[in-house]
């Protein structure tokens, strides 16, 4: 399906985000200093390509259609797996969020402990969520749903890809990651 592989090509940029939030963390427990902007550009990433751009596909176009149309194992998978989830990555940022304020006002390891432990717990939420969607909920969408249910979705997502708005978003939070990326998978770790 044309939405699937779309949605697959984000979950690799989320993944990309992802090992740049962990090399992060790494730079901090090696003594570098926390980087408050980069952290809001992470949070920004993350609140508005991964869960808006991204969930907003999922929950808007792909699951509810799942839920409707395959029954019970889609509602357990959907309902009470995927959902769940994006709600525990909604919260693990706004910790992570909480963490800098408190870091900024109040430069202690505390909140240094704070900011590192919700952005790995994000980071490794998100690893295992993407990669349980790529191998069990869109196979299972590909497999289970009818020929015209599946238009239908394509249809919805393409017209929600080519808005204006979208390819501004997409622009700017993929220009976002080139630059984290830039600035922090190129730096080696000291052990
Ligand atoms: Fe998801
Ligand atoms: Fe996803």
């Amino acid at each position: 399906m044309y939405s699937i592989e779309i949605m697959v090509e984000e979950h690799a940029n989320i993944c990309r985000m992802l090992k740049v939030v962990r090399k992060m963390c790494i730079g901090i427990l090696e003594g570098q200093e926390v980087c408050d902007t980069d952290f809001r550009d992470v949070i920004d990433f993350i609140r508005n390509y991964a869960d808006a751009y991204h969930h907003g596909k999922e929950e808007k176009f792909l699951f509810p259609e799942m839920v409707m149309k395959l029954g019970k194992v889609a509602d357990n998978l959907i309902t009470h797996g995927m959902l769940v989830e994006h709600n525990l990555g909604r919260s693990y940022v706004m910790a992570l969020e909480t963490a800098l304020n408190q870091y900024k006002e109040n430069q202690i390891t505390d909140h240094k402990l704070d900011i590192i432990t919700s952005a790995m717990a994000y980071a490794n939420l998100l690893e295992a969520h993407t990669e349980k969607e790529n191998n069990a909920v869109y196979t299972y969408a590909e497999r289970a749903l009818k020929d015209d249910v599946k238009t239908e979705i394509d249809d919805e997502c393409h017209r929600f890809e080519e808005k204006e708005e979208s390819v501004l978003e997409r622009t700017k939070y993929l220009e976002i990651l080139d630059k984290l990326e830039n600035r922090y998978m190129k730096m080696s770790s000291s052990r």
